[in-house]
């Protein structure tokens, strides 16, 4: 998977790309993300990105020209599956939209700031836009982070087998059961028995049971999907 994300503020992306399970899929070449700065094609002599908008109202606008040059070079150099644009007026992201993002090859993730950019780019070159929720984030690069790393983890081999996506909340519609580790008793708090027993087939129903307790009480409206 190749991804480019453009920006007004690239240095945001250094750390969440150069840690952990990102980074690892990044080294072993699962995945490309290249990074551009939106101001690096605008062409007037200030190097400007966006302007009043235009009825009025506060804020300005990010404007075309600097954003389509950089969109038009890159899909003269191969084809994108999708063109997504960052912005909270958007359908809310979940993972099974990430679950099919993860199948594509090509992707340009645009990040929003400023009071929105030109409809226009949004009409005519955007073909998918995402939110991640229901607030205001400054811009949508931490957003296209969030977006990133859920998406390249789900990458056949990025994930090694124990921390299979399977087992993922949401993958099976349900939030994860918990999860202990030794010591089986720490100063009086004890691991659940059925988890030491060795009765795979009990253990996995009492998974199962409390995954479906733990939705019910904290993420009710998940089991009506
Ligand atoms: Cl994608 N962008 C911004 N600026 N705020 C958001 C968002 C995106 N998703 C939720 N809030």
């Amino acid at each position: 998977m190749r991804i480019d994300i453009l920006t007004l503020f690239p240095e945001i992306f250094e750390s969440p790309f150069s840690q952990s399970m990102i980074k690892r899929a990044i080294e072993k070449g699962y995945v490309e993300i290249h990074i551009h700065n939106i101001r690096d094609y605008s062409t007037d002599k200030h190097r400007s990105v966006d302007d009043y908008a235009f009825g009025g109202g506060a804020g300005m606008v990010m404007m075309i020209q600097p954003i389509e040059d950089l969109i038009l070079k890159l899909k003269g150099e191969r084809n994108y599956d999708e063109i997504i644009f960052m912005t909270p007026d958007a359908r809310v992201f979940n993972q099974k939209e990430a679950n099919k993002i993860s199948m594509l090859n090509n992707l340009i993730i645009l990040c929003g700031h400023y009071k929105g950019i030109d409809q226009r780019v949004r009409d005519h070159y955007i073909t998918k836009e995402i939110s991640i929720g229901d607030y205001v984030l400054t811009g949508g690069e931490l957003a296209a982070a969030v977006v990133v790393d859920s998406v390249v983890r789900l990458i056949p081999g990025v994930l090694s087998d124990e921390t299979s996506a399977l087992s993922d909340s949401f993958q099976d519609g349900l939030l994860s059961p918990p999860v202990y580790t030794r010591p089986a008793n720490h100063n009086g708090w004890e691991v659940p028995e059925i988890l030491l027993s060795g009765n795979f087939k009990k253990i996995d129903e009492w998974l199962e049971e409390k995954s479906l307790e733990i939705t019910q009480r904290v993420r009710p409206d998940l089991l009506d999907e």
